[in-house]
């Protein structure tokens, strides 16, 4: 049983839906910043199993906090410490992809696997990782799929709808989705070919003129890849694209652009606080916590 949550101002409301799905008491986590930047996290005692609310969009800046918030609920006395970080940053580099860089996706595990006793996550970037428990030293890793809560937020679709990916890695979850929502699912090949410039092409020669699309993908963060899926899908006749991602690690100005380039409505899960937010993740992270 999780005897409460804490959580950090800045993700105040998406902890709160939390805490009330598992009908656990919320605590702030009050932090005072120096004035060379230091934090100095102080948390609400505790005892039990607790869980700590920390989505890892912002890694940079939002993992220090995260450590010492864990080292100071460790003295407050809370035994069993559970991580829910609906979005977890650095898996994107599963691999050492050049000479000279690091192995990030383990980096990280380490980190946080040596400090939580368990992980609970949404939709991974698991696209060459099949377990995450290895890569985070034993601690127990729970990762959830986002298709129910954006099939919820997305319904009823309309009739003839089309569930697109935007490349191989989508496809599974892409037919996840568009089983849910009862619709026809194709994918497009993508290559990258740097943060903001990519390619796609299709493999699947589906009928999309004068059909209404659903644009999905797990992570939108420049919107390069969404912009081409959607500059190919308005070739091609679609009628209406509407858009669904797991994780808005939206730019600035990367849902200005996913609307010029036709995107309809634009849907994600609460994991990075965003104004397209339409699909709370509160409920499934509660029965995941529940399971634990
Ligand atoms: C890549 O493998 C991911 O699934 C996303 O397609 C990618 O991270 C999106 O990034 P961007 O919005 O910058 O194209």
């Amino acid at each position: 049983m999780i005897e409460a949550v804490h959580a950090f101002g800045d993700e105040e409301g998406a902890a709160r839906r939390l805490a009330e799905a598992l009908n656990a008491p919320f605590h702030l986590i009050q932090t005072h910043v120096f004035p060379d930047g230091e934090s100095l996290p102080t948390v609400a005692a505790g005892a039990g199993t607790v869980a700590i609310y920390r989505s890892l969009d912002r890694p940079d800046a939002k993992l220090m906090p995260l450590l010492l918030a864990a080292d100071a609920l460790r003295r407050r006395g809370v035994g069993r410490l559970i991580l829910v970080a609906p979005y977890l940053a650095y898996l994107r580099q599963d691999m050492v992809f050049e000479p000279g860089q690091p192995l990030s996706r383990d980096v990280l595990g380490r980190l946080l696997g040596e400090r939580f006793d368990a992980v609970v996550t949404v939709e991974p970037h698991l696209h060459r990782t099949s377990d995450l428990t290895p890569v985070f030293a034993g601690a127990p890793v729970v990762a959830l799929s986002a298709t129910a809560p954006l099939a919820a937020a997305l319904a009823p679709a309309p009739p003839g709808a089309l569930v697109v990916g935007p490349d191989g890695e989508s496809q599974a979850w892409a037919q996840a989705l568009a089983k849910l929502l009862s619709a026809e699912v194709f994918t497009f090949t993508k290559t990258r070919h740097g943060d903001r410039l990519v390619d796609l092409t299709l493999t699947d020669a589906a009928q999309v003129e004068g059909r209404p699309v659903v644009l999905v993908d797990d992570i939108c963060s420049t919107g390069g890849t969404l912009v081409a899926a959607l500059n190919a899908l308005r070739s091609m006749g679609a009628r209406s694209i509407d858009l669904a991602v797991a994780h808005a690690l939206f730019d600035t100005d990367t849902e200005a652009r996913l609307r010029a380039a036709g995107a309809r409505r634009i849907l994600s899960t609460d994991s990075c606080p965003h104004p397209t937010n339409a699909a709370p993740l509160a409920t499934l992270l509660a029965q995941a916590l529940r399971n634990l």
